[in-house]
């Protein structure tokens, strides 16, 4: 928030997930609630929804449980409040000729979208069919633009990790915030004015994260594990 802060970032676009693996959903939750526009992610929606889902693995089971019980069940006050943001948020938002998701236009919530799909032109093009200039995504946690001509290319092939977007089409996937999985251990968001996309990466305090959640009984140490790692 304070590198978004000191740019002139005049709306800001969150893709969801903001709960779900990390130690501190309220105050994620009340920092996501300043945003202009947050979109559900499948977190969320699991969250909301979805008690023993079988979409989770274990260890993301549950640290949904673990999250619903911080979410609602500690303070009424605040858990009302959570809950009544969490049931506004919507599957999609459009802006001009440009979509955001959390996964990918087909299906908004579930849909990963990796770099490997480029080479599964059938899927990408049943993508590509829905988005009508840029589409910006999350959900696999892995930074990059995705191209109409069936290329995936990663932010450090990029001159200075940006972008620049012509008349193609372009899905550009903005990374992770909280638990990037590109190697790179710092938080990753993407600006975008229009002309350049490019990716943000940001040192934090990793370790505090990890050890936040080492002390959360409920959160696998393994989610404290990978932040380390980037994966
Ligand atoms: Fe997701």
């Amino acid at each position: 928030m304070e590198d978004i802060r000191r740019r002139e970032i005049e709306e800001i676009v969150c893709l969801g997930d903001v709960v779900g693996y990390g130690p501190s959903p309220l105050e994620c939750l009340r920092v996501a609630r300043e945003f202009d526009i947050c979109i559900l992610g499948n977190h969320e929606e699991a969250v909301l929804f979805r008690a023993g889902s079988k979409d989770f693995r274990m260890k993301a089971e549950m640290a949904i449980t673990w999250t619903k019980e911080q979410l609602f069940d500690k303070d009424p006050q605040a858990g009302d409040e959570a809950s009544t943001f969490l049931h506004s948020l919507q599957e999609t938002y459009e802006n001009g000729e440009d979509l955001y998701v959390h996964g990918s236009p087909r299906k908004p919530l579930r849909d990963y979208v990796y770099p490997k799909d480029v080479r599964n032109r059938a899927k990408m093009n049943e993508i590509f069919d829905r988005v009508e200039q840029f589409c910006f995504c999350g959900h696999t946690h892995l930074p990059g633009v995705f191209t109409e001509d069936n290329q995936f290319i990663h932010p450090e092939d990029l001159p200075m990790s940006v972008y620049l977007t012509g008349t193609e089409k372009a899905m550009i996937n903005v990374g992770s915030v909280g638990q990037p999985r590109d190697g790179d251990i710092r938080a990753c968001y993407v600006t975008f004015d229009g002309d350049a996309a490019v990716f943000r990466r940001v040192e934090y305090n990793v370790e505090q994260t990890v050890q936040k959640i080492y002390a959360s009984r409920g959160l696998d140490r393994s989610l404290g594990d990978r932040l380390r790692a980037g994966k």
